[in-house]
């Protein structure tokens, strides 16, 4: 089968002042749909530019992506997206912050009403429909960010280190949430982290990444069943990846590439 998203020796460099940015340094993987994929790798190595270049909102310098066979060149429309902050606009309700994505696509708010609610009701926030966003806690206006980012039912689902704001149980919490509605509404979700426990307990493969410029150290298949629970952190197994790819991440810091310019 082919894969639905193909990243395909992916360059980025930034141009800024006299000397460009590398970010990325042909970066490939696939992604099947349906898969749940981590991205894990230090501070800086490209992880929020790549995620923004899949979706399409930044292009490559070079190198493409392919979402179902056809090359990205501009902002995907059926992609969902959640970020570190929340960001909900102060001024409107919960629900009004859910609709945002159905007004920019110029669709009525009034036919997605019911969809919000459900989507409310799956995060436990069904009570706090018509509520202002600061009556929240971080952890629910992360919720909303999340149903914000499914209202218009997207196939995929792109997270750029959605829940590192939060304390850890809050964040456990909020991993086994995204697992129940990923398993519900079979989507395929790209996932940043830089938290090496949480992709493994979420993923069906982890893309490790080199310090910058980012490099692909490794696609990681994690075998571990589902549904994934918090017992099995504990376990011997989750323990054996989370060794394997810390191993990785300290090798490429401890080598970093050879410079050949002086
Ligand atoms: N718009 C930009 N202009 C210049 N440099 C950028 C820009 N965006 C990111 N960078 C640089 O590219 C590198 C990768 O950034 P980023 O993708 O945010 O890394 P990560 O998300 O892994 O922390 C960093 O060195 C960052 O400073
Ligand atoms: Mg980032």
């Amino acid at each position: 089968m082919a894969p639905l998203i193909a990243v395909e020796e992916v360059d980025k460099t930034f141009e800024s002042g006299a000397h460009g940015v590398r970010a990325l340094d042909r970066v490939s993987f696939d992604i099947e749909e349906g898969s749940f994929v981590s991205l894990v790798g230090p501070s800086g190595c490209g992880k929020s530019t790549l995620l923004k270049i899949i979706s399409g909102l930044i292009p490559a310098s070079r190198g493409a992506v392919r979402v179902g066979g056809r090359l990205v060149d501009g902002p995907l429309a059926n992609v969902g997206m959640v970020f570190q902050a929340p960001v909900l606009l102060k001024w409107r309700t919960v629900a009004e912050n859910v609709m945002l994505p159905v007004e920019f696509a110029g669709r009525n708010p009034r036919d997605y009403e019911d969809k919000a609610r459900s989507l409310l009701a799956l995060v436990g926030l069904e009570d706090f429909y018509d509520e202002a966003p600061y009556r929240l806690s971080g952890g629910m206006q992360q919720r909303v960010s999340l149903c914000r980012a499914l209202v218009t039912d997207p196939g995929i689902l792109l997270m750029d280190e959605p829940f590192g704001a939060l304390d850890a149980m809050t964040r456990e919490e909020l991993d086994l949430e995204l697992l129940r509605i990923w398993g519900e509404k079979k989507m395929t979700v790209v996932f940043v982290t830089h938290n090496i426990q949480e992709a493994v307990l979420l993923s069906d493969t982890v893309v490790v990444m080199s310090a910058r410029p980012g490099r692909v150290l490794e696609r990681l298949p994690i075998a571990l069943e589902r549904p994934r629970t918090i017992e099995m952190t504990s376990g011997a197994e989750f323990g054996r990846y989370g060794l394997v790819i810390r191993a990785m991440l300290g090798r490429s810091a401890a080598n970093p590439p050879v410079k050949l310019s002086a």
